[in-house]
């Protein structure tokens, strides 16, 4: 699908935007949030009418109309048309640029499919050309612009989260990363099981021993900002996670291909600041395998000395994410020298235990940090709530004969304190997206035809507004 900014004279439908009670035709239509009414026009070459409520003037935002954006565009898939304008849009309050941004990000997220395993490839939606008139900012090309550019990195995230086992293996993401990378405009580095080995990084390798499918460490760099600080990004990237010798249940094991969200969403923030030319410098670590079975798989009790020298306790080889994140972490604060990181990670079930599909744990170990991530996702529509990082739960991961066993109760926050090990005072942000990476049921309208990105769209503009 194309999108324009401008006017179009032939449209076969033009949609017009109403507020709540702005336009009442009978009662059919009362401009309710996201009430689309269709009116066919019976007159050849004039066009069809699509009204398409706002809700209540006062109360919208910026969320609510990114949500209607996407039900717009649903709308627009059951209509047999090629050309639909959207006109007359009443910013209401919110700011023209502010009012642009959300509809495109609501319309272009909805812009997917995964379609390479049908045999017919053919597009389920017929719309080709969506023209929006109405606003007249200069920067309007330019807001369209990024708009598009990140969205374009999201669908390549979704598209390697929908790759199953069988075809997406951590040779194949770190392909895929350099791919990205090339075309974006950010440096890669992909280092290879001897190099890994050579650098210590033990507690990840462990977690991919049992496979021929080859662990890679996928390190990348942004570098536009001048002289300022880097900011670090970590995604936990397991392309298969069967639990290992702690094996999940046939029910755990369906969706395990997604354990790489995290670096699929790493990976399309670094595509997007890239591609966007953001006056940043960010560095970005992916440390990715798999983790099955076979005779040289680690097994339940074994213990590891981490790259940092921490000994590890492995007391279920389901509770791997946090192992390859534990060096991952340490590497990129202690050899790329981050001021900052932020991880990424499908980490606990609990969470969604917790939460549902709504909200995304956050844990940090710093007050201003948290304080800019929260600030940023009101804006970007991405619910997020805090949790302790409270010291007294450190005993909870106590082990009788290493420095830290690698489960307890309490399992998201155990899971946070365990990675804490590895931070010490490096200004920190860690993102259980186990159960909002994908959602079920769907929470934002926008994510129904695959993963949500969330994550991408915060710590884009995050780190673009300088962190
Ligand atoms: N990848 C899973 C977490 C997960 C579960 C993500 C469901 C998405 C959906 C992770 O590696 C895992 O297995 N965690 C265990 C931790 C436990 C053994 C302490 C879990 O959640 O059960
Ligand atoms: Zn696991
Ligand atoms: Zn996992």
């Amino acid at each position: 699908m194309n999108f324009y900014l401008e006017n179009f004279e032939k449209p076969e439908v033009i949609v017009y935007t109403y507020y709540e009670n702005e336009k009442n035709i009978k009662e059919l239509f009362e401009g309710k949030e996201g009430q689309l009414f269709f009116i066919p026009s019976l007159e050849e070459n004039k066009p069809h009418t699509l009204y398409f409520g706002l809700g209540d003037k006062e109360k919208i935002t910026n969320n609510s109309l990114r949500n209607n954006c996407a039900k717009l565009l649903k709308k627009f898939d059951e209509l047999n048309f090629e050309n639909i304008l959207i006109e007359k849009i009443d910013f209401s309050k919110l700011e023209e640029q502010v009012f642009l941004k959300a509809m495109l990000e609501g319309l272009l997220l909805t812009d997917y499919e995964f379609k390479k395993y049908k045999s017919d490839k053919k597009e389920d939606k017929k719309v080709k050309n969506v023209y929006i008139n109405g606003f007249n900012i200069n920067n309007k090309n330019d807001i369209l612009n990024e708009v598009s550019n990140i969205a374009s990195a999201i669908n390549n995230a979704r598209d390697m989260i929908a790759e199953p086992t069988n075809n997406l293996y951590p040779e194949e993401l770190a392909k895929r990363a350099v791919e990205i990378a090339n075309e974006s405009g950010f440096k890669i580095e992909v280092l290879e099981e001897e190099q890994i080995k050579e650098l210590g990084m033990n507690a990840f390798l462990m977690v991919g021993q049992g496979t021929n499918h080859k662990p890679r460490l996928i390190v990348m760099e942004y570098n536009n900002g001048g002289d300022i600080d880097f900011i670090g990004l970590v995604g936990k990237g397991l392309t298969c996670d069967t639990g290992g010798y702690s094996i999940k249940s046939h029910e755990g094991l369906k969706y395990m291909k997604a354990d790489m969200s995290g670096a699929a969403y790493v990976i399309a923030i670094m595509s997007s600041l890239a591609k966007n030319k953001c006056k940043v410098n960010v560095k970005a670590v992916v440390a990715t395998c798999e983790n099955v079975i076979d005779g040289n798989s680690y097994k339940p009790g074994d213990i590891i000395t981490s790259m940092k020298g921490k000994t590890i306790e492995v007391l279920n080889t389901d509770a791997e994410g946090r192992l390859t994140l534990a060096d991952a972490l340490h590497y990129i604060i202690d050899k790329q020298k981050v001021s900052k990181v932020i991880d990424m990670a499908t980490l606990t079930g609990l969470a969604g235990s917790t939460f549902g599909s709504l909200f995304t744990p956050i844990f940090s170990n710093n007050e201003e940090f948290y304080e800019k991530f929260m600030e940023t996702a009101k804006e970007t529509g991405e619910d997020f709530w805090r949790m302790p990082l409270d010291e007294r739960y450190r005993s909870y991961i106590d082990s009788d004969i290493a420095d830290m066993k690698n489960t307890a109760s309490a399992g998201t926050i155990t899971a946070s304190m365990f990675l804490k090990e590895f931070v010490d005072d490096t200004p920190w942000i860690h993102l259980d997206i186990a159960a909002t990476a994908s959602q079920w049921p769907v929470v934002y309208e926008y994510s129904s035809k695959g993963a949500s990105g969330v994550t991408v769209r915060t710590i884009y503009e995050l780190i673009n507004k300088g962190v």
